[in-house]
């Protein structure tokens, strides 16, 4: 039932928003590939606007291949892309485009795109391929002759609005035309970043078959991902997220990335790039695994990498509107009582007391601390009990005492009937309420026998 509540709080505050979905080819061929597409298709069928960009790489490669045209690479830093409010600079492997080569990129590009249109036809939602880039051609990139590689200049944003407004899904090929007409391959990555920042997509999704963002990618892959000694990662080493300060930091360290280690850096550079460009929230997701999409969507339990840029999740003070969400946590331990009875106007009163764990507008974990003179009261430290055990009561205790040392505050302490033991991990003690601030023992309750721990946090 709480992941049903969660999915419908997402569901209302995401839906009618643009989401551009950056999906690598070898996603295409993978046995998982209808039911990721089905996934898309009930996004865009619930009033999401759902934009692909199909990445089509490997599949241009094999069929220049077979027609007997190598590919080759230039990895020197392309001119600067322009996405949304920001100019960035995306620094992967640009494939060098003969011009005899360019009606087999085209034939290529288009035979992807329209793999997408098929899955998402299998779900019974519409979709239109179009011509949605304004691409220039690159020119002479130190030396070398880029031929038919270009660059977007603008994307079309009028007919891809226009195709959202049907309930269709726009499919942009990584191709562009020049103002005469003439055909450019643009790297997916540019149209995707640039696509995201000119529709003011709130999220970006770069889907790969890449396994998990962390330390060792791959089983013994010897070239493993270097990662900030203090960044945030899951059971296994997953990065879960990031800012795009500390993406910067993972990319600083992996400047010569190789094997697994390098796609990861390809995502976490077109995530960077993108969250600079304005995209609030960008998301590495495998396309392999089953449902990765909704649940990155649908839940904070995620199962990718996300780059964020706003504030996705703070400890916070506590707001009006936040008092219906931490009645309903606090409610049923109210009832058991875990928690004294509180009423809207108890929490109203005290509100400048209470902070909150918020994440997408909706509280987590909350706590509060009340003064008695040189004495602090931790009180109300409660957790949704979807989020235990993830270290967001001891955050949200922690979070108190230092506010409580900035107040030049002391001691504080708590009254607790069921988790003393709790506390005492937390560094309080055992006390007794002769130590408790007058007017607070005049109020405690003696049949409630609740015990008194302390931590003392400066010279009495
Ligand atoms: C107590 C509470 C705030 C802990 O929040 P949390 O975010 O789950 O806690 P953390 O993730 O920081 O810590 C989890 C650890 O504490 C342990 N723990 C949780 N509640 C405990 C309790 N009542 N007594 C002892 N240990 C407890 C967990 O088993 C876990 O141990 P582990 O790390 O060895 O697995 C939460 O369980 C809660 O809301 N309880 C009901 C309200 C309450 O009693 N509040 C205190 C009154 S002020």
């Amino acid at each position: 039932m709480d992941m049903v509540r969660e999915a419908l709080h997402y569901q209302s505050r995401f839906s009618g928003s643009t989401m551009v979905f950056k999906i690598d080819f070898p996603v295409t061929q993978d046995p998982a590939f209808p039911s990721f597409m089905k996934d898309l298709a009930i996004l865009a069928q619930t009033g999401f606007k759902v934009v692909i960009v199909p990445g089509a790489k490997e599949w241009i490669d094999s069929v220049l291949a077979e027609y007997g045209i190598t590919s080759s690479y230039i990895t020197q830093e392309p001119p600067e892309v322009s996405a949304g409010k920001a100019t960035t600079v995306l620094r992967t492997p640009l494939r060098i485009t003969a011009a005899r080569a360019m009606p087999f990129v085209e034939m290529a590009a288009f035979h992807v795109a329209t793999r997408f249109m098929t899955g998402l036809s299998a779900n019974r939602t519409d979709s239109v391929i179009g011509n949605f880039v304004r691409a220039r051609g690159l020119g002479v990139l130190n030396g070398t002759d880029m031929e038919s590689t270009g660059r977007v200049e603008t994307i079309l944003t009028k007919p891809i609005r226009k195709v959202l407004d049907l309930g269709m899904v726009p499919v942009i090929p990584c191709i562009g035309w020049g103002p005469s007409g003439k055909p450019y391959n643009v790297p997916g990555d540019e149209i995707a970043l640039a696509a995201a920042g000119a529709l003011g997509a709130v999220k970006l999704f770069i889907v790969g078959l890449g396994p998990e963002i962390r330390k060792e990618p791959s089983p013994g892959d010897e070239n493993a991902l270097v990662l900030p000694e203090d960044a945030e990662t899951g059971e296994s080493g997953r990065l879960i997220r990031l800012t795009p300060q500390e993406t910067e930091r993972v990319l600083e360290l992996n400047r010569h990335p190789l094997g697994a280690a390098a796609q990861a850096v390809s995502s976490l550079t077109l995530a960077l790039a993108a969250s600079r460009a304005g995209v609030e929230r960008v998301h590495i997701i495998d396309g392999r695994e089953e449902g990765a999409v909704l649940r990155e969507l649908f839940s904070n339990l995620g199962s990718g990498t996300m780059v964020y840029a706003d504030e996705y999740e703070a400890i916070r003070p506590l707001r009006t509107q936040d008092i219906p969400d931490v009645l309903r946590i606090m409610e049923p331990l109210m009832q058991q009582g875990i928690l004294i009875r509180r009423s809207p106007e108890d929490i109203s009163e005290k509100k400048d007391d209470y902070v909150v764990f918020g994440v997408d507008g909706r509280v987590h974990a909350l706590g509060a601390l009340h003064i008695w003179g040189d004495q602090g009261e931790i009180a109300a430290v409660t957790v949704d009990r979807v989020y235990a055990d993830m270290g967001l009561g001891s955050r949200i205790v922690r979070f108190l005492i230092n506010r409580a040392v900035k107040k030049h505050i002391r001691r504080v302490f708590i009254l607790t009937t069921k988790t003393q033991d709790w506390f005492e991990t937390l560094g309080f003690t055992e006390s007794d309420t002769a130590s408790l601030p007058g007017e607070r023992r005049k109020l405690y309750d003696p049949q409630r026998k609740s015990k008194v721990f302390a931590l003392e946090l400066g010279p009495s």
